[in-house]
């Protein structure tokens, strides 16, 4: 395989952290009651894969199945449905708690706020869920997509009632062609992505995401040990450490971030650890599309920086590994659909667990016999070619030009 793990362990430096304030248990449990609003609302299952777990030589893994949200086989609508939410209600001059979706789809609100389009550059999973939020609001979204994106994806968003194009450039540059698109027509930009000067919609966004994080803290009966999360961005990330980070103190769980080797800026963030963001450019050929963004979230990096332990950047086999996995697990064990960018962070910790070369980097993690892991399949078969020919027929195949 020629490719392997590493591992970056920042020295964390004492003094003051970010503050989570914004993404608080209270503030989060507000979020959590939004999105119950939604009548599709239902919490994923979290599922206990205790053979698994013995298998591994660990005492419990735990993974949050959000192929089961909203219908739309990804986590991510959470995170554009509550930005979206949010900017209306600051159009509306009102709180967020008095828009609940009844609200926010009713004509009187389409009266009083007009003709909407909602832009954004996404690999599939976000403009998913923008376009389903634009299309209840009876509102238009545009969708631009990187170059190598699955056309599988492009008719999902289209089947939405957006405006759907592949582009021919990777993930942040159409992030600045939908931010240029935006300023020229006046239609409002929703990216999962913070820079300077761009705040307001992607602290939503990973507010948004915090509700999964909630969901978790209800359904599990005891703290996990280790947090295994997977980073594009980093918000997602970003918005789940911090989260647990204001829920547990300095008792919080061990918090690793995975990334793909190809796409691993949040890594070399970290691994720079010189107060400036890192970024990975050009085409970034990784099976995890969802993962495959070469410029760290501001807000997500200022709350990994100061709460997350440590950084893995892996190669692509390990995501297949971790989709084969949960998609074939040990008899008695309910059975994961994950997609790529889902499945990572369990493909990482078997990795870590049965490579005899990983084995450093199990002890620098603290993993044992006594380790309650946590890892969220954020995604289920949004690529469903890919999906078959991973698991079905043993591929890695390589990037789609
Ligand atoms: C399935 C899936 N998982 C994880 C992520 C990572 O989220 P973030 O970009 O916030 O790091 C994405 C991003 O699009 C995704 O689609």
């Amino acid at each position: 395989m020629g490719e392997e793990l590493k591992l970056v362990q920042p020295v964390k430096k004492r003094g003051e952290r970010y503050q989570l304030d914004f993404l608080s248990k209270e503030t989060v449990k507000k979020v959590c009651s939004f999105h119950k609003s939604f009548p599709v609302y239902q919490e994923t299952p979290l599922v206990s894969m205790d053979g698994l777990a013995k298998e591994l030589g660990l005492g419990g893994i735990f993974v949050k199945d959000e192929s089961y949200r909203f219908g739309l086989n990804a986590f991510k609508v959470l995170g554009g449905s509550y930005a979206i939410g949010n900017y209306m209600a600051q159009k509306l001059q009102m709180d967020i708690a008095d828009l609940p979706y009844q609200k926010m789809v009713s004509e009187e609100v389409r009266n009083k706020l007009g003709e909407l389009t909602f832009v954004t550059a996404t690999d599939g999973n976000h403009g998913r869920g923008v376009a389903w939020t634009a299309n209840q609001l009876g509102q238009k979204a545009v969708v631009y997509m990187p170059k190598g994106s699955a056309p599988e994806r492009l008719e999902r968003i289209r089947a939405e009632g957006a405006e759907v194009s592949i582009e021919d450039m990777n993930y942040d540059e159409a992030v600045r062609l939908a931010y240029s698109m935006a300023k020229e027509k006046g239609w409002i930009m929703v990216q999962d992505t913070a820079w300077e000067g761009y705040t307001d919609i992607p602290t939503w966004i990973m507010q948004g995401y915090a509700t999964m994080g909630y969901e978790i803290y209800e359904q599990l009966a005891e703290k996990p040990t280790h947090i295994f999360l997977q980073a594009g961005v980093g918000s997602m990330a970003g918005a789940i450490t911090g989260l647990f980070a204001d829920i547990c103190g300095e008792d919080r769980p061990i918090i690793t971030i995975v990334e793909p080797n190809k796409a691993d800026c949040v890594f070399r963030t970290a691994q720079a650890d010189d107060g400036k963001l890192h970024f990975v450019t050009g085409d970034m050929d990784t099976i995890m599309a969802g993962l495959a963004c070469g410029e760290p979230c501001s807000i997500g990096w200022d709350v990994l920086r100061d709460y997350a332990d440590n950084f893995i950047s892996c190669p692509d086999y390990i995501a297949a590994k971790g989709m084969r996995m949960l998609g074939n697990p040990p008899k008695g064990d309910i059975r994961v659909i994950s997609g790529e960018s889902g499945a990572v962070t369990l493909g990482c910790v078997a990795e870590l667990m049965q490579n005899p070369s990983c084995r450093s980097v199990k002890e620098a993690l603290k993993l044992d016999e006594n380790s309650r892991v946590l890892c969220i399949s954020t995604e289920g078969d949004t690529d469903k070619e890919n999906y078959q020919s991973i698991v079905w027929d043993g591929k890695v195949p390589s990037f789609r030009k």
